[in-house]
């Protein structure tokens, strides 16, 4: 697969043969998931081509912070056809105009991988566990929470998925389509995204499972601290294309790649040191790279500044292994091994949670990836 050419990889689910014919059995049902969000330990910032990432990234899956998403399917009269789909789309039980129309987008350029959605009545529903106005970006856990959704849709109707290997590489795949970091939110524990020589798995197209690491970095903890829920004033879009420009780029991708096998080593073998050093540096360069592109923006806020500041401080005083990501927001995630929870919550409560907009913040946690939900109902 490695040496296949951007067209042809691009082209590797396309399958005329996913159509609905006289002999298809079914002609209505419903699929749904929850798909957590996931938050980088290395970064992807730019990206080229369709949705290929300009270096290698790794995350750790979520699980607190998630997206429900219910797809109901009935057999049109006749095939819309010419690329058109039949899309009703509600999100906590109202309509969403945007994310309508992007989500409609999004299944017309699929229709090649999917020819059946121009058959179908499609009717989408979908919610989030953390509140619209957090900040928290949702197109990783939606973009896979609806990648699922699909793929199950393709097993339902053409029993064409039932390798579990192949239903988790498809729907990393076409997550990515969705929104690049999404990808990796398929996976439960960890996700690797983008080739790397050093993990012979590794690809461009989707991403791969990542399980195996010291105690220490299992079950581990993240605090996502709202600092401000302002809307971002540049789109993650828009940041990946300036980094076309950014004289730093070319450093900046094989930095990351260099982070990524010694991050991965370092949390085989339970290398703490190297852990946050490595994290933090990944968080503090996709701010830099922000602000030294052109134009140059800032997304730190002040409170972003003195959450870091503190963290450092209570780091030092105090020995015990706390560390910060960002993402491209204001936003903190404080991370944490599961063993230190009690004194780094205490810590959160006392100094931090004041510096965060009403006091809100969000307890997660790593956790095991998607759910299958059956004929639950948004609450
Ligand atoms: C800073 O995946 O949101 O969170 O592919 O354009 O949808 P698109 O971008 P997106 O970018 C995420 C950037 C990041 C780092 C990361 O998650 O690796």
């Amino acid at each position: 697969m490695k040496n296949l050419n951007q067209q042809a990889r691009f082209r590797m689910y396309n399958n005329p043969k996913l159509k609905l014919t006289n002999a298809t059995s079914i002609s209505s049902g419903q699929v749904a998931w929850r798909c957590p969000s996931n938050i980088a330990l290395v970064k992807y910032w730019g990206k080229y081509g369709i949705q290929y990432p300009r270096n290698t990234s790794i995350s750790y899956t979520l699980s607190a912070a998630h997206t429900d998403t219910f797809m109901s399917y009935k057999t049109l009269a006749t095939d819309s056809q010419n690329g058109k789909i039949n899309l009703a789309f509600t999100f906590e039980g109202k309509p969403q105009g945007a994310f309508a129309a992007k989500l409609e987008k999004f299944l017309n350029s699929l229709l090649p991988i999917f020819p059946f959605l121009s058959q179908l009545e499609l009717v989408v529903e979908s919610a989030n566990s953390f509140p619209h106005s957090s900040g928290i970006a949702s197109s990783a856990s939606s973009m896979a929470a609806i990648a699922c959704c699909l793929c199950s849709m393709e097993q339902q109707l053409f029993n064409t998925l039932s390798d579990e290997t192949e239903f988790w590489r498809k729907a990393s795949y076409i997550a990515r389509l969705g929104s690049g970091s999404a990808c990796r939110s398929v996976y439960g524990t960890a996700a690797i995204w983008g080739e790397h020589p050093e993990f012979a798995a590794s690809s461009n197209d989707f991403a791969i499972q990542q399980t195996e690491f010291h105690p220490l970095f299992q079950n581990y903890k993240d605090a996502v601290l709202i600092v401000d829920r302002a809307e971002k004033s540049v789109s993650s879009r828009a940041g990946h294309a300036l980094m076309e420009t950014n004289p730093y780029a070319a450093t900046r991708y094989e930095q990351a790649n260099t982070h990524l096998a010694a991050l991965v080593k370092a949390m085989q073998t339970g290398d703490m040191t190297t852990f946050i050093r490595i994290v933090e540096a990944e968080a503090m360069v996709l701010h830099a790279l922000m602000m030294c592109s052109e134009p140059s923006y800032i997304l730190m806020r002040p409170n972003t500044l003195s959450v870091i500041e503190k963290i450092r401080t209570y780091r030092q005083e105090t020995k015990v292994p706390v560390c910060f990501t960002l993402d491209a927001g204001p936003n903190v995630h404080v991370l944490y091994p599961e063993k230190h929870a009690a004194e780094v919550e205490a810590f959160i409560l006392n100094e931090l949670e004041p510096l965060c907009v009403d006091g809100y913040w969000i307890a997660d946690q790593v956790g095991k990836g998607p759910i299958a939900l059956s004929e639950v109902t948004i609450a």
